[in-house]
């Protein structure tokens, strides 16, 4: 669904159970009189998530994700009470089932857990209330009605992402739509490639202007098939990466010459000096970042700014790539690096999520903004290579 007419059927849901400005009103002045409790209410949250393994095998990241998911809760809750409902609130909203889906954490514990929410901030609001005994009923309400907004929503997006992930396994399975694809990939290239060379075999006294020009775009396309091929390969079979320490600035010059953004593009290059050199495998790294401008490019047909950034982030090195291009919407990026999730009309919609499987085995993160018709940004970190002389080399 995207986001506008996620938004419309959010807009149905308000007047179904009768949410008004008042209602939203009423919400938003609780938030300074309940901030003071969400401390408690998020550790509550997650010591219950402790006891129910079935919830807490989820969390795969240990103490660290823990306290990831405590900010990432808070600032849902804030949201909650901030008064403003729009389509991007209710995109994220939405995003909270689709991320839950894609770690397998089953709908009743997110219902449940809901539950015990709405009791901790019920309770914090009747333990708080200095006003009249009238107004906190009213207010109360409001905040049901809001929090099974919220839930409508999450378990829309269960439903949805299931359905979808159903009809994705069926696709996946079909051996024949991805045969189909590479199909489509292949004969376009080869087809050049035989109109050239028939063109070599068969004409009468081309010039070498003309041979040179037939030559160089069979070169090209054969080089266009090759990266199908290596596409599919480098899907199904990620070796172990080699980790050594990388020069990322002349690895992302050499990924540029290989993928020439074109004359249109403005590329510029931010490396710090004395940038840390980063750990990983540099022919796999390659093919991530090949990607990241290609997808960059391919989303600025008619020209634009391709900003790549290197910096140093702890004991991370960040590598940014920015477009000024077509961008997405919030639940396009929800998707975007599934295998066979496109939005171009070619390609295998392979590549962003053979970039995140290389970054992802190279100990490494990649994360995505983006803005529909304002451009993308895809961050990729990568662990600092020990410096010479590092006790720990
Ligand atoms: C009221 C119920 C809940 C709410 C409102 C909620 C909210 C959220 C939000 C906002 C995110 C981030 C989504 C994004 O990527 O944009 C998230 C992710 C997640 N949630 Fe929940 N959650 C709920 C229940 C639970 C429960 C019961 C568990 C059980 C373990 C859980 C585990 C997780 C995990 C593991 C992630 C992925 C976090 C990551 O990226 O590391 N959630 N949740």
């Amino acid at each position: 669904m995207n986001a506008d007419r996620l938004y419309e059927r959010y807009s149905e849901l308000q007047s179904y159970v009768g949410w008004s400005n008042e209602d939203a009103c009423r919400v938003a002045a609780t938030a300074p009189v309940l901030e003071p409790y969400l401390h408690a209410l998020i550790e509550d949250f997650y010591a219950e998530i402790e006891r129910h393994p079935n919830a807490r095998q989820v969390i795969t990241g240990g103490t660290e994700q823990i306290a990831r998911l405590k900010g990432t809760l808070t600032q849902w809750i804030r949201d909650l009470l901030s008064g403003t409902y729009d389509a991007s609130y209710v995109a994220r909203r939405w995003k909270v089932g689709l991320r839950h889906v894609e770690i397998g954490l089953e709908q009743v514990y997110t219902n449940v857990a809901l539950s015990r929410l709405r009791t901790g901030l019920v309770r914090a609001l009747h333990e708080s209330w200095r006003g009249a005994a009238g107004e906190l009923k009213e207010t109360v309400r409001s905040l049901d009605k809001l929090l099974d907004l919220d839930l409508a929503i999450i378990e829309d997006a269960y439903q949805a992402e299931y359905a979808a992930r159903l009809q994705r396994n069926e696709r996946l399975a079909t051996l024949g739509q991805v045969a189909g694809g590479v199909a489509h990939e292949l004969r376009n290239p080869l087809n050049v490639v035989k109109t050239s060379v028939y063109y070599l075999l068969n004409a009468r006294n081309p010039t070498e202007d003309k041979k040179a020009g037939h030559l160089r775009r069979i070169e090209r396309n054969v080089e266009l098939a090759d990266g199908v091929i290596t596409a599919l390969s480098n899907f199904a079979r990620l070796p172990l990466p080699e980790m050594r320490p990388i020069d990322l600035e002349s690895m992302v010059r050499e990924v540029l010459e290989l993928n020439p953004p074109g004359d249109r593009i403005e590329v510029t290059l931010e490396s710090p000096p004395g940038l840390p050199r980063a750990l990983g495998d540099a022919s796999q790294l390659r093919i991530a970042l090949g990607n990241l401008v290609r997808n960059a490019r391919d989303s600025m047909a008619q020209g634009g700014r391709l900003d790549i950034g290197l910096s140093p982030e702890g004991d991370r090195v960040a590598i940014s790539v920015t477009d000024s291009g077509t961008g997405m919407d919030e639940l396009e990026l929800a998707r975007i690096m599934e295998p066979l999730y496109t939005t171009k009309a070619r390609g295998l919609g392979l590549g962003l999520a053979i970039t995140r499987s290389i970054v992802e085995k190279n100990q490494g993160t990649i994360q995505v903004e983006s803005r529909s018709g304002r451009g993308s940004r895809f961050t990729v970190r990568l662990f600092a290579a020990p410096v010479e002389g590092d006790p720990e080399l």
